[in-house]
């Protein structure tokens, strides 16, 4: 068991979530400090929030040993993640520091997967995709319960509030893959891709098929064998000749993120042909990203956790929805 005090380090605290990540333990009071590779905007940003901080850049094992030193859980908040997760998870490993991140990039969870004797004989729990997967995988739990033998599952996810600058460098990352499907339990291209309308409440729309990551975390939480997901809009991405990097906006201002909601709606088919239907009604995306993996670091912090790989629901289930604030969960 780790026996760490309960200190949180988050790396990447600079970008646009890892600030709003920052402002959420801040706001709970959480005993944490913040890490990224650039003095001057960290040495800002800690001044703002009154901690401490570290300037390192991902591939410096000594910069990573002493900021984790005296560490319980580490939130990597640094993406794209295929730059930064494998450098951060092995530190965690080293350091024998629980490994949170917020990656959207099926290949992280992946590389968390074939983790797992690692994160075992290390006593971490080892989580990739702890943002937006944590309430996705507690819907699908929480159905799951409701069939018998839950063969097939389809998610849509309304997305609310723009997209941040990390968002759209990573996104371009999960296009690449192409339209990947899990069927038979295994992940393959869907052969014959075709958009699908899910309820939201009132609201009913039109998703394109696009993989989230729920093939591989939703996968690993209830073993269903056939899972599709679908997107309320077309993926960003930098294909567009005028954005570059440099000129992406950082994302949604806080009047953006608090004037419109996220949605997951889902729905599971059973062996005996039974469907069963639920929505989420959450905060928009820059807004729950936050709530989410802090909340799962409080649950860490009050020693709940299982070592090794976990997915948000292999590790929490349905009931972490009850720490996320001004989320609702409706059986349709
Ligand atoms: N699925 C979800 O729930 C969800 C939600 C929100 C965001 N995300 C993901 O989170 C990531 C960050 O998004 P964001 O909006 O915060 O982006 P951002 O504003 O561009 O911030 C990225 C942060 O990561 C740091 N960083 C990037 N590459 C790095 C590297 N190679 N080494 C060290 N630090 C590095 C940046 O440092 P500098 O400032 O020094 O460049 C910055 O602190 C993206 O991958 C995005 O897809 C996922």
């Amino acid at each position: 068991m780790n026996t760490k005090k309960n200190k949180l380090l988050i790396y990447g605290a600079t970008g646009y979530t890892g600030k709003i990540i920052a402002a959420r333990a801040k706001e709970l009071n959480l005993d944490f400090e913040i890490a990224a590779r650039e003095e001057g905007k960290t040495s800002a940003l800690a001044k703002e929030l009154n901690v401490p901080f570290h300037v390192f850049n991902v591939e410096d094992d000594k910069g990573w040993q002493k900021a984790l030193a005296d560490k319980c859980v580490l939130i990597n908040a640094a993406g794209p993640f295929q730059f930064t997760a494998k450098q951060a998870m092995n530190a965690c490993l080293r350091a024998g520091v629980h490994y949170l991140d917020i990656s959207a990039e099926l290949e992280t969870y992946q590389l968390a997967e074939s983790l797992d004797k690692e994160a075992k004989s290390a006593g971490i729990q080892l989580i990739s995709g702890a943002g937006l997967f944590v309430s996705y995988d507690a819907l699908a739990v929480h159905l799951s319960k409701l069939v018998a033998e839950p063969q097939e599952l389809k998610v849509g996810f309304r997305h609310y509030g723009g997209f941040s600058k990390g968002s759209i460098l990573s996104s371009k990352n999960i296009a690449d893959l192409g339209i990947l499907v899990r069927k038979n339990g295994e992940i393959i291209e869907n052969p014959n891709p075709q958009s699908k309308v899910f309820s939201f409440g009132n609201e009913a729309i039109e998703c394109l098929p696009t993989p989230l990551g729920g093939i591989v975390l939703t996968y690993k939480s209830i073993r269903i064998p056939n899972i599709e997901e679908y997107f309320s809009l077309k993926l960003p991405t930098i294909d567009m000749p005028e954005l570059t990097a440099q000129n992406l906006p950082d994302g949604p201002s806080e009047e953006e993120r608090a004037s419109g909601r996220n949605g997951l709606s889902a729905e599971m088919r059973g062996k005996n042909g039974k469907v069963v239907k639920a929505y989420i009604d959450a905060p928009s995306g820059y807004a729950l990203t936050p709530l989410s993996v802090v909340a799962v670091a409080n649950r860490i912090f009050n020693n709940d956790f299982k070592i090794g790989y976990q997915s948000p629901g292999s590790a929490y289930g349905e009931e972490i929805l009850n720490d996320i604030p001004d989320l609702y969960l409706y059986d349709l």
